[in-house]
């Protein structure tokens, strides 16, 4: 499948959140950096046509606000879940079966590294050593650690978010 074929087409935005911050950035110096931030903030990601009202209202080019967003990974184009499942992929998580960790959270959730859920509930997100070797392996759910971890440890886990709202 070519790459244009995959793209999404994006959902209808209301633009009235993105517009009120942007009232706020207009004629200010720097103000390319913290727009994005709130924006992201206020809608989760970045959606594409707060990219172009962005360009327009603070008087910046398209290609310039892509590189920005692209650069820095706290930038985010697509939807993510509300819950984040970061599997850790360092050497010790590695070596202690991260693979297969990470295989049981895509058969239970369907989804892999940088994919997100349908309903917009998880996003899974392989990563680097998150420092806490002594329990691998380990994955993390928004700001929650999990470690020494079985497959059965990890279907319990999946449940207990999949339970919340
Ligand atoms: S390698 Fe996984 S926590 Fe360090």
């Amino acid at each position: 499948m070519t790459e244009a074929a995959e793209q999404v087409t994006e959902p209808d935005i209301d633009l009235t959140g993105a517009n009120a911050i942007l009232d706020k950035y207009v004629d200010m110096h720097g103000a390319l950096m913290p727009a994005l931030q709130e924006i992201q903030e206020f809608y989760g990601y970045i959606p594409e046509s707060t990219v172009h009202l962005t360009a327009e209202r603070l008087n910046v080019y398209t290609s310039q606000i892509y590189g920005v967003l692209t650069f820095y990974a706290q930038f985010h184009l697509q939807p993510r879940g509300k819950y984040i499942v970061r599997v850790c992929m360092g050497t010790a998580c590695h070596v202690k079966g991260a693979g297969r960790i990470a295989d049981t959270i895509k058969d239970r959730l369907g989804v892999g590294h940088a994919e997100t859920t349908d309903d917009l509930k998880f996003t899974a997100e392989y990563v680097a050593c998150i420092g806490a070797c002594g329990m691998a392996p380990v994955i993390m759910v928004n700001d929650g650690t999990y470690g020494s971890l079985t497959v059965q440890k990890v279907d319990e886990v999946i449940e207990k978010y999949q339970a919340m709202e």
